[in-house]
């Protein structure tokens, strides 16, 4: 890649109901939702706290939409062994994996919003995977709520660019980052600020990170460090160097 990282992407859409087959509308603002989060140009950006904004990111990396393909199906919900990305199973396999990428559509069943592959795994089930119902912004009164504003998705691209969950899926955990604090565990629903970790230094836990299990509306920015982990991947030798 050469300077600015622009991700070409395929949407994979696997529909048994009418509401299953997301429109264009909502996949295209999907899409803008990923261009806003990912440039920090997301109106609730400015939501975060002053302890936090020298480390605030733009990661710089945009997202634009080349296709769109639909497949119908008798399956009522998919799980998370990647049956959704294999033709052999009713899926859809990917477009293009080492310079496109490629997300699914579709019910994943078991109350799971999302899953993402992380960089260096098998090509033929590279991308990321989120729920339809999950999939763009719909009304804040919908089903779809807490939930309903796309950060599923900005969440699970973040995993596909090699981000880990920010309490490093350990009590204090490590999520491999320096400027993101420790957390104890992971947080839900929309915390009151401050929340004190009880990790050594009881830091301000970042419970505003897209790494973070918030609702929808209480993440809203990644790190500086979190971008470096995400541009290494593209430079040369890099695992995603092919975009
Ligand atoms: N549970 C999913 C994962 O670990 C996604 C969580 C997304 N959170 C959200 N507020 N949309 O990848
Ligand atoms: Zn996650
Ligand atoms: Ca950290």
């Amino acid at each position: 890649v050469n300077g600015k990282v622009v991700i070409p992407v395929v949407v994979n859409v696997l529909y048994r109901t009418a509401a299953e087959n997301i429109s264009d509308a909502l996949i295209q603002s999907q899409i803008a939702v990923l261009n806003k989060d990912y440039t920090a140009t997301n109106t609730d950006f400015s939501s975060t706290p002053t302890l936090f904004a020298g480390v605030a990111a733009n990661v710089g990396i945009t997202f634009e939409l080349v296709k769109i393909n639909r497949k119908s199906t008798t399956k009522t919900s998919w799980g998370t062994n990647d049956a959704m990305k294999k033709t052999n199973q009713g899926g859809i396999a990917p477009t293009s994996p080492s310079n496109t990428l490629n997300m699914w559509a579709c019910t994943i069943g078991g109350g799971i919003l999302g899953y993402a592959q992380f960089p260096g795994g098998a090509a033929a089930t590279d991308g990321v995977v989120v729920d339809s119902k999950y999939f763009g912004v719909t009304s804040n009164s919908g089903t779809s709520y807490p939930y309903n504003l796309g950060r599923t998705m900005t969440h699970e691209v973040g995993h596909w660019m090699n981000l880990r969950h920010i309490w490093g899926d350990a009590t204090c955990g490590s999520d491999l980052v320096s400027d993101t604090p420790t957390h104890n565990a992971a947080n839900y629903g929309v915390p009151a600020y401050p929340h004190l970790s009880t990790c050594t230094g009881t830091p301000v836990e970042m419970t505003m990170n897209y790494m973070d299990y918030t609702d929808d509306r209480g993440m809203y920015m990644f790190t500086n460090g979190q971008k470096s982990r995400m541009a290494a991947l593209f430079i040369s030798g890099g695992a995603r160097a092919g975009f």
